[in-house]
């Protein structure tokens, strides 16, 4: 399995109860490096371009307004198999669904309000890094 980049995004509701620390502390001792981070505070155009596949869904204005609500905090992480790694350790969608020890389980509250992003496919995670980091030249690890 190669190295693959992922984008995380730990989002308000945790940012906001102070557990960027030890969200950024159990994914670095789940073996995750992460090649670049920042803070900020999401527009509303950020948001909704960034959530545009899910333009036609139900939640998606609760979700534009919640995920600008507070500042975020956006990773590029790297590792093994990033990509389905990462979403095994943040858990399901839904806190409630997600398996003991999951960070979504551990920090998150709600369906909508569940602690953190991450991508969903390669194709995906390139473009949700260039979203975030534009033109941002990560190097290359041997
Ligand atoms: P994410 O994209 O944030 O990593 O989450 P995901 O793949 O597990 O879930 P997805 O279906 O892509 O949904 C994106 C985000 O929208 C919010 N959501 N709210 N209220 C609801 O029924 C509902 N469903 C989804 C969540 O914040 C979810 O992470
Ligand atoms: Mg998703």
């Amino acid at each position: 399995m190669a190295k693959e980049r992922t984008l995380s995004i730990i989002k308000p509701d945790a940012v906001e109860k102070r557990y960027t620390g030890k969200i950024i502390d159990h994914l670095l001792r789940e073996g995750f490096d992460i090649l670049a981070m920042q803070q900020i505070h999401l527009t509303t155009a950020q948001a909704e371009g960034f959530y545009a596949v899910h333009r036609e869904r139900g939640f998606f204005r609760e979700l534009v307004t919640f995920m600008t609500r507070s500042p975020v905090v956006v990773l590029v992480l790297e590792a093994e198999n990033a990509i389905q790694k990462y979403r095994d350790v943040i858990g399901a969608t839904d806190p409630a669904q997600a398996a003991e020890g999951t960070i979504r389980k551990l920090y998150g509250t709600s369906k909508g309000e569940n602690a953190m992003h991450g991508s969903d496919s390669p194709e995906n995670a390139a473009v949700e890094i260039g979203y975030f980091f534009p033109g941002y030249v990560i190097a290359p690890r041997s």
